[in-house]
Formats: structure tokens, sequence, C-alpha cells
């Protein structure tokens, strides 16, 4: 495989990312997606490497898949556990970070329950002028790229299996549904599916999807003219779902919400989930994804979930493993 240009030592948000990144990071994943149809699914691209997973808060598919991409390019993987770490000693989470940088680590990759902790650790490798790439696995409330980046590559192979490119999202209808307050996928995927031209469209209850919201979009975007998608938001679902391409299922972030913003789940399922008699008003051949883990019957359907001819979500998954494969690639190649 050609190693295509990159040039960032970081992967910590889509804000700035450009149209030709996004080529980079669908194409390198299709070449992964390759890999991993073969019988033996290990490329010896960073043989010899350190990826160290530094997850402080929960998680099953985002952790996993980034061991399995960086075991699958050969390199050791160290995964940092925080219950059974130093950190209930009274370290600090630089001083971990730095710990594993001594110990030869040439990516991290950082989740954390507070917004900007995977930059902050960034800015102190290149402060102490080492070469780690550091990678967000999702911080806060702030951006999940990967997982983005993933439901980017999964809705452009769903449209074009053979040559997925941005410009097949250009002028699409993608309804982003749910808990938008709390989602780090969303603003992720806002960045990334404006910046190909979508048109988005959020919807959830007031409480989910403040107003403010939008405002903050337009301010970030009148900075970025080549932005060419659209964004709009709707306190119901009917105008959202109506002829949309693509549904996107957020989780409802019980852990945090830190008030009572929704009357119960069973309203909020009345009001917002999305169920097959609801799929009627969107296009015929739409499209169901969600980054998981799923509240079944909450967010979707059960039998939605389930259905192969509607969900994306069991490719989501796999595309998922090529694409963090793609990023790691990307990041071991960078020139800076
Ligand atoms: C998401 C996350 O952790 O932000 N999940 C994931 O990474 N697959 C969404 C969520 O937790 O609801």
């Amino acid at each position: 495989m050609a190693t295509p240009a990159w040039n960032r030592r970081h992967i910590l948000s889509l804000l700035d990312f450009t149209v030709s990144e996004y080529e980079t990071v669908l194409q390198t994943t299709a070449s992964f997606r390759e890999v991993m149809a073969r019988p033996t699914k290990k490329v010896p691209a960073l043989q010899g490497q350190v990826v160290t997973n530094l997850f402080f808060e929960p998680s099953t598919r985002t952790r996993s898949s980034f061991e399995l991409a960086a075991k699958w390019l050969s390199a050791d993987t160290i995964n940092f556990a925080p219950g059974s770490s130093s950190l209930s000693k009274g370290e600090t989470i630089l001083d971990t970070a730095k710990t594993y940088l001594a110990m030869g680590t040439d990516m991290m990759v950082i989740r954390h329950k507070e917004s900007g902790v995977p930059a902050a650790i960034a800015a102190e490798m290149d402060r102490l002028g080492v070469r780690v790439g550091v990678l967000n696995a999702g911080d806060g409330l702030h951006e999940h790229p990967s997982q983005a980046l993933l439901d980017l590559f999964t809705l452009c192979s769903h449209l074009d299996p053979q040559n997925p490119r941005p410009e097949l999202l250009q002028g699409k209808k993608i309804a982003i549904v749910g808990d938008i307050l709390h989602s780090r996928v969303a603003r992720s995927n806002l960045w990334s599916l404006t910046a190909c031209g979508a048109e988005v469209h959020l919807a959830g209850p007031p409480t989910l999807l403040p107003k403010l919201f939008g405002t903050m979009y337009e301010e970030m975007a009148a900075q970025q003219p080549w932005r060419s998608g659209k964004v709009f938001l709707h306190w119901s679902l009917e105008a959202a779902l109506e002829d949309a391409d693509f549904v996107m299922t957020l989780r409802l972030q019980k852990e945090r919400m830190t008030q009572h913003l929704l009357p119960s789940l069973r309203e909020y399922h009345l009001r917002f989930g999305i169920t097959r008699d609801r799929l009627q008003r969107c296009r015929p051949e739409v499209q169901v994804l969600h980054p998981g883990p799923v509240n079944r019957g909450v967010e979707l359907s059960s039998d939605l979930m389930d259905d192969p001819n509607l969900s994306l979500i069991a490719q989501q998954v796999t595309n998922g493993v090529a694409v963090r494969m793609a990023l790691l690639y990307l990041m071991g190649s960078s020139k800076l």
C-alpha cells in the first residue's frame, strides 16, 4: 500500500479536518477493510511500536477496537485500567502518561470523562519534544473523532462499496436523533458531515437539544466558509425524518444527566424512539445507525436494531476496527 501524505501527529478533534484528509482516511480504511477480509489479518506496519490505551472511562467497543487495530498492525499494546492503577494512590493523569512514555510508548489512545484531557496530554508530549502521537478516543462532551470517522466510512461505503469518498454525502439528508446535548459523537459528526456537504438535521427534546447548539454551530461554521453542509434543529421527529437518507440514533447518556431532563424513558421512546413505522417518512432506502451501546427499545425498537436490511449497526462495529487501523497507521507515518 502506498503511504498517503499525512501531517498530523495527533488526532484530537475533527473541527479543522479538510475534505482531503477525510478522503485519505476513507481510502486508507478501504485498504484495511481488504486486509481484514484475508485469512491472516496481520500486517507489519507498526512492528516494534508501542500503542498504549489509556481509558479512564468505561468502554467496550472503542477500547477493544483500538486494541485489535493495533495488534493487526503488529504493534505491541498496553491497556491501562484506572481501577487497578496508581491513580488510586494519587498519581496525576499527566504523570501516568509520562510513565508510559518512559516505557517507550509511541502512540497513546486516550478516553476521559473530562473534555480536553487528550489535548492536554498531547500538549505536554509536544512540550517535552517527544514524537508521541495522541488520539482522542472520546473526551467528555467534546469530541469522539474515531467514532465519527467510522460513521463516515459506513455511510460512504454503503453508498459506493467500491469507492467510498466524501462527495457521496453532498446533499444527503442525515437525521441525528436523541441526546445531542451530552453527545461527543454528535459533535464530531457535525464537523465531518457538514465538511462533506451533508444536510444534518438534529432532533431531540428541548432539554437535550438546546437552541444554543445551533448558534454555536453557526458561529464556528462562519469561520470556515469551505464547510458546504447545513445544520437544522428540530424539537419533534417528523420534520427531521421527512425524506431522510440516514438516521443516526444516539444513546441517552443517563450517566451524564445531572438533572431530570426527561419525564421517563417510555415517554422518550414514544416521542423520539425510531421504529419501523416512523421510518415510513424517510426515503425508501433509509438506513439506521447507532454508535452503541444501545438502550434496546428506547432509542430504537429492538427488531429494527437487528434488521440487516435497515440497520448498519453491525457494520459500524466492523468498520470501526478498519478506521482505527487507518488512523494509527496514518499517525505512525506522519512527517510532523
Ligand atoms: C459513545 C461514547 O462513548 O461516546 N460510544 C462509543 O464510543 N461507541 C457513545 C455512547 O457512549 O453513547
